[in-house]
């Protein structure tokens, strides 16, 4: 397990903040109204989970009525399978057929401020039923058919959305790549997906600068005999080059497509999106999700955690980028079936300045706002003054994701954004869970900093030992889920037995979600921390494993051991302890390109915050690194105080040799 310290400071927390008076007239009713109703809800939906999620399936449109709701043959899930659908279809031609056409589906703001302020766009329904049904003939036109895998390496672009529900209205699949990974990842995930197809642009704009995005595809490229075709959005003008044969102009390409593209009708258990993510080996794995069951429960849980109401002003925005499965689930899969406005916001929080994100809420009237706590503590260290610059009185419910809040974020995310008035839902899930399993319903639970309170309906999450058995409140264990969900994984793409080994050995019959937990008096669930090798770098997800891999792949390095240490910050920062191949010696220098290689090898948010040279890693007598140890030391020592020189470890190691 990883550090639990703090853990018991933590469950002793008693400051509980009910929800807000006047806040269910404020969204213009509740969904779920007070704790009795949330706690005869959940009852049914665990103890009649069959007719809760069929009753939860019945409000989105079906092309042909499922007649079974589960097949559960563990780990195997089959939800709502006879079933036929499509998820376009439900996002965007459902709204237009329905009458809503015109409302707004999409708000746009690029990051680049102009003398007439930042460029906004917005996007009705019917405008992305006209451009999926484009962009989806696009695809048609490459090649691209029901199954197929397309790859999205794209910037915070509203062409990203139309983008993947254009896949999801001819039947593609899409694995979308986050703009921020490298070309060896971009390598990685096209060939593990098998992919022909790769969507970008020319570029992302961050704080003010280029991503060269379109480079980096070209860089893969090179190693990728097998992509046949590339579409380039031109985003920031910057100077690339097209390859004759391969590569396509987004705009040329789409401009002759007609606007005829009917939703293709998919099985409910038909193949969605991979996304991969991290886990405990060097190699990301494809997450598998399919059609029907993801729609229903990201839908469900947008709806009810944050209060969706259609028509009544409310203008959502979730800062994660679509690249994660945040962006997936509750920027475009789970929001527009709601038929609530959302705003995609493209670039960085400090540009031009630390106002922007108060700006944006201001000038757009934001009533939801979604974001990670990494986030929530750069806001804390730039200072009160820049949301008190800002009208944020439209505000209504705030959330979090991705990392456990410390309560001082918590509190300063309720008093200086929420005003006081704003109930906080603190979401925990993974990409793996799809949508929202333990998470403050906003007019019901009572809220207390740091804890992400109770499962959401259907969700039978649990706290057990190595046998499955439940553990008393207040006992640390293995978070679990009980009982299959809709949006669970289907799988590891092309992997079964990583998907049977990391998801279902550990306890019997029930999903481990590789998070430790514990409960307090309430009942409420407390996030303690990985249990595998996976560590939060400011909310984004990474393997020490991955970052080890990429180290040792350089010529100079002989072993690297890579863990994470409290960051101030990031939540976790990443440590490094290297040692060097013989010969080689130990200077600053060295850091830095170490850090830049691991930037290339895997992208920028994997550089290690500390790199220690050491001529020994510590290790046990049977030769396993001593993580726990270095945890300590990392932990104890800031980057700032680095020592360039090699230490010796190993004779840490020998006074701590029983502990490990
Ligand atoms: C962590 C992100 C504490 C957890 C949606 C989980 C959280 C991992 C929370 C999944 C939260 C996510 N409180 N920890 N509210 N939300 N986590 O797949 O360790 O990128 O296992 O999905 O993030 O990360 P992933």
């Amino acid at each position: 397990m990883n550090d639990d310290a703090g853990i018991e400071s933590v469950l002793r927390e008693d400051r509980v903040f009910p929800p807000p008076a006047g806040f269910s007239e404020s969204v213009g009713g509740a969904w779920i109204a007070s704790m009795a109703d949330y706690e005869s809800r959940y009852r049914r939906s665990i103890d009649d989970p069959e007719s809760f999620w069929g009753e939860a399936a019945r409000e989105y449109r079906w092309m042909k009525p499922f007649t079974t709701v589960l097949e559960w043959n563990c780990p195997d899930a089959r939800w709502f399978a006879d079933g036929t659908l499509n998820l376009c279809d439900n996002c965007v031609d459902r709204h237009v057929d329905e009458g809503h056409g015109d409302d707004t589906a999409i708000i746009w703001e690029g990051e680049p401020v102009g003398a007439d302020g930042p460029e906004v766009l917005r996007l009705s329904y019917r405008d992305l039923q006209r451009e999926t049904a484009k962009f989806g003939n696009a695809l048609k036109a490459l090649g691209v058919g029901k199954g197929d895998i397309v790859t999205i390496y794209m910037g915070m672009v509203p062409e990203v959305a139309i983008a993947m529900l254009a896949c999801a209205r001819i039947g593609a699949a899409h694995s979308v790549i986050f703009g921020g990974f490298s070309a060896s990842a971009i390598v990685d995930r096209v060939n593990d997906a098998d992919s022909k197809v790769i969507l970008t642009c020319d570029g992302a704009w961050r704080r003010g600068s280029v991503v060269p995005l379109k480079a980096n595809v070209d860089e893969a490229c090179a190693k990728l005999p097998d992509v046949e075709h590339v579409v380039m959005l031109e985003r920031c003008g910057n100077d690339v080059e097209l390859t004759e044969g391969r590569d396509h102009d987004w705009a040329t390409l789409v401009s002759t497509q007609s606007e005829d593209c009917p939703c293709e009708e998919m099985a409910a258990e038909d193949l969605l999106f991979l996304l991969y993510t991290s886990g405990s080996t060097g190699k990301p794995k494809g997450i598998v999700h399919t059609t029907a069951g993801y729609l229903v429960h990201a839908a469900l849980t947008a709806k009810n955690t944050f209060n969706l109401r259609p028509g009544r002003d409310h203008v959502y925005w979730c800062t994660a980028d679509v690249g994660w499965i945040t962006g997936h689930s509750y920027i475009l899969y789970g929001i527009l079936p709601n038929r609530v406005p959302c705003l995609m916001y493209e670039g960085a929080p400090n540009a031009p300045d630390e106002a922007r994100f108060w700006d944006i809420v201001e000038r757009h009237r934001v009533t939801h706002f979604y974001t990670a706590p990494t986030a929530i503590r750069a806001f804390m260290k730039w200072g009160d003054a820049h949301p008190a610059k800002h009208d944020l009185s439209s505000l209504k419910v705030l959330g979090t994701v991705g990392e456990p809040i410390n309560p001082e974020a918590w509190i300063w995310y309720h008093e200086v954004i929420g005003g006081e008035r704003c109930p906080i839902v603190d979401t925990w899930w993974q990409t793996e869970t799809g949508g929202h399993m333990i998470t403050p319903q906003p007019a019901a639970t009572p809220t207390v900093p740091g804890s992400c309170t109770l499962p959401a309906l259907g969700i039978d999450a649990a706290i057990v030992d190595d046998d499955g058995n439940e553990l008393p409140n207040g006992r640390g264990g293995l978070l679990v889920i009980r009982k299959p969900w809709p949006s669970m994984l289907r799988g590891i793409h092309g992997d079964r037995d990583r998907y049977v080994e990391t998801y279902w050995s550990r306890v019997e019959g029930m999903y481990t979600a590789g998070d430790a937990a514990n409960r307090d008096d309430r009942g409420y669930f407390w996030i303690m921390g990985r249990i595998d090798d996976v560590i939060n770098v400011s909310g984004h997800r990474l393997g020490t494993m991955e970052v080890e891999s990429a180290l040792v792949s350089h010529p100079d390095v002989v072993e690297a051991a890579v863990v994470g240490f409290p960051h101030e910050i990031k939540g976790t920062g990443i440590a490094a302890f290297v040692t060097l191949a013989s010969g080689v010696e130990a200077h600053d220098e060295l850091k830095s390109t170490l850090r830049a290689h691991t930037g290339h090898e895997i992208g920028a948010i994997a550089k290690p915050d500390m790199i220690r040279f050491t001529n020994a890693l510590p290790k046990t007598r049977s030769g396993k690194i001593m993580r726990r140890l270095l945890r300590d030391i990392a932990a104890g020592r800031d980057s700032d105080q680095d020592t360039t020189t090699l230490e010796d470890l190993s004779v840490l190691a020998k006074l701590r040799d029983d502990e490990d």
